[in-house]
């Protein structure tokens, strides 16, 4: 690509050259002309004014400012200079080998032929930008896929066909999902059931529901154990918030303060100042989704009209939801296979004056590690770049590392750098579902994902997220779960999870036939194959069979756990299962063959993004379906 730039720029450079100097030529022999005709005084203002009036002057200059634009864009001043002084070098031969061939024609074909020439450059370098753009958005080979699938799916028969193949997927897995319904309900009834009817089926569904997830040892999605008297006394005073609204604190006081409670307790766990503020979200996604719009909104002030978001690859796909919600440019950046973290040069050379936001995770969902925080978040304050720490996952985990002995480095307000963070209270804060905190470094960031309409025929209407009214139930839940369990609850609960997870680290090492990713320390581990005889998916799909929920997650393809306070308690019986399951592949070579997850992703990388995502959305469609 520099190369060309480089030629295109020579080229460039000569013809205005050879064109200044045929119209300096021209304009010197005019001024002779002058002198000469000085008695005729009327024809000497068009003369004098030849050069600027000139019709490929201006066209020449326009040319010269598009291919500053792509200097500009490419970052290539150093390819500029170069092809100036590659220009000083061949300049007079090449000026003595144009001349005779310029001297031929005469001044108007001359002004023709580089009025054209230049139009055409022009036209080009702008062709060249926009391509540019097109593919360091969305790459080159994928475009092409999805642009010749786009085309092709059209034809009538490839057309039915897909159709056909997405109502087969659909209907599969619509009869996978009414084997787990029953008594359905499409229309509302005439009449209102009574309510000892409708116990009597919540009692039926919800004892077959903890059947169902007994049977298992489940990772992630369950963080509290049922058993606990804190999640008794949250079930029972959350109801009292069930119907408050906190939009609207004049009438639920309490359900407001408790909001505003919940965020500076968790402010504190990370360090945050007398500055530091927050907003009480739905979740860890909705917390994403308000800090990446605050960071638009934020570079939008600062001048920036494209902003792109810098994240590493694992990061969790609410950064990519954000980008698609809120015309972001998304900037993901490869990872490292041993390491699990992102590629820090890479992040560091993915910055420009664009970025409207960096993200790290700590931990990242895939597999468990957190990136260098630290070196980036330097980077980041260097170059005046918002960053935020994804703490979702491991939110309740990271705070209380350092005191359970699990040397981890910075990662929240203690780095200046650090201007956001999400803590999920719904996973291990073990509130119930549907809170997160995100926190903002000052009330400026924040700001920026604030809502306020006063023009509004309703009357001044202003939000802090993403929803307008929200129940006070879930913040209430975690409220109570803050205040039961306090720093020391906590605290002792991380730790367990702590020496779960070094118990099965140090099990996992001593197995030749799996590999960790990187050296996981905060709750998430991810374990992959380290010899080609042994499929990780099929070792996976035995561990299912034994009851163990883990995720078939990939780069690189892996099986993802996570310890909570449902599962630690089985970590020995998760080690002895997960050897025998490896012992069992490597003796059986037919287990490694035509595995599903193997070749769902497989065939996923293969199809176009759009045919994948229809696909998705056919699974959605069925949990949806009644
Ligand atoms: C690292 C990380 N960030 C964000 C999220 C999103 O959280 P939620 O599912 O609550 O929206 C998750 C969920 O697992 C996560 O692991």
């Amino acid at each position: 690509m520099k190369k060309i730039f480089i030629l295109f720029a020579i080229l460039a450079l000569v013809l205005s050259q050879a064109s200044a100097q045929k119209t300096k030529k021209a304009s010197s022999a005019a001024g002779s002309k002058n002198q000469t005709i000085q008695e005729q005084p009327q024809e000497t203002p068009i003369e004098s004014n030849s050069i600027a009036n000139c019709p490929f002057h201006a066209l020449q200059q326009q040319g010269k400012e598009t291919l500053q634009k792509v200097a500009d864009y490419l970052k290539l001043d150093e390819a500029v200079s170069y092809a100036h002084n590659q220009y000083q070098t061949y300049k007079v031969p090449l000026q003595e080998y144009l001349h005779p061939h310029i001297e031929k024609y005469d001044k108007t074909d001359l002004a023709l032929v580089w009025t054209v020439v230049v139009l055409v450059l022009t036209f080009l370098s702008s062709i060249l930008i926009k391509s540019l753009k097109f593919a360091r958005k969305n790459g080159v080979i994928a475009p092409v896929k999805e642009y010749l699938f786009r085309k092709v799916r059209k034809v009538p028969f490839v057309k039915r066909k897909i159709q056909m193949e997405l109502d087969k997927t659909l209907k599969t897995l619509e009869e996978e999902v009414n084997k787990m319904r029953t008594e359905k309900m499409h229309r509302i009834p005439a009449t209102g059931i009574k309510a000892k009817k409708i116990m009597e089926k919540l009692d039926k569904w919800n004892t077959r529901d903890s059947e169902f997830r007994n049977n298992k040892h489940v990772t992630g999605c369950m963080y509290a154990r049922e058993d606990e008297e804190a999640i008794e006394l949250i079930k029972e005073y959350t109801k009292n918030y069930l119907y408050a609204n906190p939009l609207h604190f004049e009438i639920f006081p309490s359900a407001m303060q408790m909001e505003a409670e919940v965020i500076s307790m968790t402010a504190g766990l990370y360090n945050g100042t007398q500055d530091t503020c927050g907003i009480l979200t739905s979740g860890g996604t909705e917390s994403i989704l308000l800090a990446c719009l605050a960071y638009r909104e934020y570079a939008r002030e600062r001048g920036i009209k494209e902003p792109e978001m810098v994240i590493p690859e694992t990061a969790h796909a609410a950064f990519y939801k954000a980008c698609w919600y809120f015309g972001i440019r998304l900037v993901k950046v490869d990872c490292s296979f041993e390491t699990g973290t992102v590629l820090v040069k890479k992040l560091k050379a993915a910055i420009n004056k664009n970025t409207c936001m960096v993200a790290v995770s700590f931990p990242n969902y895939p597999n468990g590690n957190y990136d260098d925080v630290e070196t980036i978040a330097a980077y980041c304050l260097s170059k005046n770049v918002p960053l935020h720490v994804d703490c979702c996952l491991g939110g309740f985990l990271a705070p209380f590392a350092e005191n359970c002995g699990v040397k981890i480095p910075k990662f929240d307000f203690r780095l200046p750098a650090v201007t956001s963070i999400s803590c999920d209270h719904h996973k291990y804060g073990l509130a119930p579902k549907g809170v997160s905190v995100v926190m903002f470094k000052n009330k400026h960031y924040r700001s920026h994902c604030m809502y306020a309409l006063t023009s509004w025929s309703g009357g001044i209407y202003a939000t802090p997220g993403l929803s307008g009214s929200r129940g006070g139930a879930a913040s209430a839940g975690a409220w109570i779960a803050m205040c039961y369990f306090g720093y020391a609850g906590y605290r002792e609960r991380a730790e367990a999870v702590f020496r779960a997870q070094e118990k099965f680290v140090a099990a996992i090492k001593q197995v030749p036939e799996l590999k960790l990713v990187g050296e996981p320390k905060l709750g998430t581990v991810a374990i992959s194959s380290n010899t080609k005889k042994m499929n990780i998916y099929s070792v996976h799909d035995l561990m299912l069979k034994k009851g163990w929920h883990l995720n078939a997650t990939q780069k690189p393809s892996a099986m993802q756990f996570l310890f909570n306070y449902c599962n630690i308690q089985f970590v020995d019986n998760l080690i002895k299962d997960m050897k025998e399951c490896v012992n069992k592949c490597m003796s059986d070579p037919s287990l490694n063959v035509d595995n599903k997850w193997a070749s769902l992703y497989a065939t996923a990388a293969k199809l176009p993004t759009s045919l994948v995502e229809e696909g998705s959305k056919v699974a959605i469609e069925s949990f949806l379906k009644i």
